[in-house]
């Protein structure tokens, strides 16, 4: 039986917090079926760019292929331009690896309170299927005449048919497993070339799928939607930048950026895919022991699933709803007063049910 390694890049903030957290809950929920993950720690981070000058060794990424996953905590602190430490760690890893397969799933579960008004557990259930190698994060520009009143700065949006028709196809056979609606969110009213290209694709790729329904919708008027009506919403497929945006309003309503996991996945397996929770390293509240596991313990149970344990992934993804069902544990994002460790603790006790 193949044992899966499993690389750990804990990062900044809350990141070492709610990664810790996660491997407790996995390790526990994968001893009850005997598996086990073997886990690698790597401690690269702000604080190692501050002793070494850059995120990772040269020869970082090629470590990382071996791996048949990556848990990432998250990056970012005040101390250094998230320019430097995002770019020189997650968007490589998201890039090189070809994880161009964004998963971002916002579920409504019971004993969670959304702040709109009159939406009960399961009401929100959707998944953003967010473009991640290309888009407005290709990291093509410049910048001209630095320091000067004639400065200019230019960044080019890369949209290209391969990159548009994979993702907008991963999307519809996403959908075939669940609700059978897509809605590909753009703004190609104003983005007059590149999301004009992506509306065809959709278009296109949505005729081979004649079985799901598919939407199309501006940026804007999603937003709105996701406030106004958000049961309407099964897989929602959106360049790099929009279902960035997306993905923390989606959070919102379902509780909060604590509550939601994400997998940057390379589909053909041909480099591992990482899973890391959408919310970044919280330095507000780091350090203090209270933040939400739960994005990132959910963000384990994808991996597991991913890497062959999906018994285990089940059981994570039962106790996390049988917690959050229960009156009692709550970490103060979600209006209660238990600590990042009581939450861990609460959920590993319930993975026998
Ligand atoms: P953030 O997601 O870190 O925090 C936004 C708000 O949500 C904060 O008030 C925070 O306390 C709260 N929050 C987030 N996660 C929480 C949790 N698990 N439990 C309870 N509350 C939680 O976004 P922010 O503040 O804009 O960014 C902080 C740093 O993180 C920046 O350097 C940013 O670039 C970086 N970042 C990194 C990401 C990554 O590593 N993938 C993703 C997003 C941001
Ligand atoms: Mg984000």
């Amino acid at each position: 039986m193949h044992i899966p390694h499993v690389a750990l890049i804990p990062g900044d903030g809350i990141g070492p917090e709610v990664v810790d957290a996660a491997v407790a809950v996995a390790d526990a929920a994968l001893a009850r079926d005997g598996a086990r993950v073997e886990w690698t720690r790597f401690d690269w981070s702000t604080n190692y760019y501050l002793q070494h000058g850059h995120m990772t060794p040269s020869d970082g990424l090629q470590r990382l292929r071996a791996f048949d996953a990556i848990l990432l905590g998250a990056v970012g602190d005040p101390r250094v331009p998230d320019t430097v430490t995002l770019h020189e760690l997650i968007f490589p890893i998201r890039r090189v690896f070809e994880q161009y397969l964004n998963l971002r799933p916002a579920y409504l579960y019971k004993g969670v309170v959304s702040p709109l008004r009159g939406v009960e557990a399961g009401d929100i259930d959707m998944v953003i299927v967010r473009e991640n190698t290309e888009g407005e994060y290709s990291h093509v520009g410049g910048r001209l005449h630095v320091g000067t009143e004639g400065e200019v700065a230019m960044q080019t949006n890369v949209f290209t048919r391969r990159g548009c028709a994979r993702i907008i196809r991963a999307a519809f056979e996403l959908a075939r497993t669940r609700r059978r609606h897509v809605t590909s969110i753009t703004k190609s009213n104003a983005q007059a070339y590149s999301m004009v290209l992506w509306d065809e694709v959709f278009r296109e790729v949505a005729r081979d799928y004649a079985d799901v329904r598919a939407d199309s919708l501006l940026v804007d008027a999603a937003a709105m939607d996701l406030v106004r009506r958000p049961g309407h919403f099964d897989v929602i497929v959106a360049s790099n930048l929009f279902g960035d945006i997306l993905s923390d309003l989606a959070a919102e309503v379902v509780g909060g950026l604590g509550m939601t996991p994400s997998g940057n996945i390379n589909p053909e397996r041909s480099a591992p895919s990482m899973f890391e929770p959408v919310h970044g390293s919280a330095p507000d509240i780091a350090g203090r022991g209270i933040a939400n596991p739960i994005a990132t313990v959910l963000s384990v149970a994808m991996l597991l699933a991913h890497v062959g344990q999906g018994g285990a992934a089940e059981r994570i993804n039962r106790a996390v709803a049988a917690v959050l069902a229960s009156e009692g544990v709550r970490t103060p994002d979600l209006g209660g007063t238990a600590g990042t460790s009581e939450m861990t603790r609460a959920i590993i006790d319930r993975l026998d049910e």
